[in-house]
């Protein structure tokens, strides 16, 4: 038997039970919920991680949809606890969805909710963050100063690389990828390099445009290439950011030998999957190429790191941060709590997932429609006029 797990409750008769794994940020979600006759119970367990026992205990006998986090493991025994409480729908907070066995979910009759197109612009600002901090060395040199170290200006401290002129190199230029390649081409000049199993025209129209925009200017114009294979990006470029989805194909994508493949004194940035890198093999990488430097905000086996990898001074690691600006969480925890409401009232599907404004609108009452439903099609769901 399971311990009981604390919760707070908004709502209480509320006619459908709505669980929230987490407290989420702001209150637009709980009123929205609470607004369509919902009972709202947010678990408010002093607990990271929650097991499935613990979900399994906050599912109870009778639940009509949960709203939960990217470190739970929804599989099978989640979702026949879900379903078996007449439960209908999960909302995860989060685009990756990677911690979902969607097949299970579509087998007991449960929606899957995820929250794109409120991520892109803040993951792509994190992953240009890292960037930065890496090619200037800033947490190093931050450290150093609280270190009190600092005994006056000298010609070799803290040297770094100049992006300008440099090549920024893609692998997955999606939503986010291609956001982040704008920052870095349109913000520091840089040339891009990426790759797509699709090629992503409108990323090519906007460099193009911004390059006519510089030569017309008298300035330097950037170039753009679509890589043909993935080692020809991280054989050319100086600064190669990862945004891939994780999946079977791109488990270890960066492995030992691609490692090698790369410039000794390029910058690499994950803010993508921890899989998605071999991080035994980085650490080694790391530690026998000093001008090497990576920018990471997931991990392989988070929320743990591979021996070795806090030790080195060429590695920025934050943890898995990528998303965390307030606009963003709360428009994730909007779009979870929606998903979830939407499929309890028998709205139809959102046409377009990436066109999520309607449903942020603090003054207005959201479209009558699941903002993104990934299993839409696998249960039959209608998609709305909308
Ligand atoms: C965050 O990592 C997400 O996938 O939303």
């Amino acid at each position: 038997m399971a311990k009981p797990v604390s919760i707070e409750v908004w709502n209480p008769n509320g006619k459908y039970r709505v669980v929230s794994t987490k407290p989420m940020p702001g209150t637009r979600w709980i009123n929205l919920l609470v607004e369509q006759d919902c009972r709202v119970e947010v678990c408010t367990q002093k607990k990271t991680i929650l097991s499935i026992e613990d979900i399994i205990a906050l599912i109870g006998d009778k639940c009509d949809g949960v709203i939960g986090q990217l470190t739970e493991e929804w599989g099978d025994a989640l979702f026949s606890a879900l379903s078996r409480a007449g439960g209908k729908a999960f909302g995860n907070m989060a685009v990756g969805y990677n911690n979902v066995d969607v097949d299970a979910a579509t087998k007991h009759g449960v929606a899957v909710g995820n929250t794109p197109g409120v991520l892109t612009e803040t993951t792509a600002e994190l992953a240009a963050s890292l960037s930065l901090a890496a090619a200037r060395r800033i947490v190093e040199a931050d450290e150093f100063m609280r270190a009190g170290l600092y005994d006056g200006w000298l010609p070799n401290l803290f040297v770094g690389n100049l992006l300008k002129g440099q090549t920024v190199g893609v692998i997955g230029a999606g939503r986010i990828g291609s956001a982040y390649a704008r920052m870095m081409v349109e913000g520091f000049k840089m040339n891009l390099i990426y790759y797509d199993l699709y090629q992503a025209t409108r990323l090519e129209k906007f460099i193009t445009g911004y390059a006519e925009f510089l030569r017309a200017n008298g300035e330097q114009p950037v170039k753009w290439k679509r890589a043909a294979s993935m080692e020809e990006v991280l054989r050319e470029a100086d600064v190669i950011s990862l945004h891939p989805v994780l999946d079977k194909t791109t488990y270890h994508l960066i492995n030992k030998e691609s490692l090698a493949t790369m410039k000794k004194e390029a910058i690499l940035v994950n803010c993508s999957r921890g899989p998605v890198i071999d991080e035994v093999a980085l650490v080694e990488h790391l530690k026998h190429n000093p001008m090497f430097r990576v920018g990471l905000d997931v991990f392989e086996d988070e929320p743990y790191m591979k021996p070795g990898l806090a030790d080195q001074k060429n590695a920025i690691i934050v943890p898995h941060i990528a998303s965390a600006s307030k606009w963003t969480r709360e428009g994730m925890a909007t779009l979870a709590a929606l998903n979830v409401l939407g499929k309890i009232k028998g709205y139809p599907i959102w046409s377009d997932p990436n066109r999520v404004e309607p449903f942020l609108k603090e003054d207005a009452s959201p479209p009558a429609a699941c903002p993104s439903i990934v299993n839409a099609k696998a249960l039959g769901l209608p998609v709305s006029k909308l």
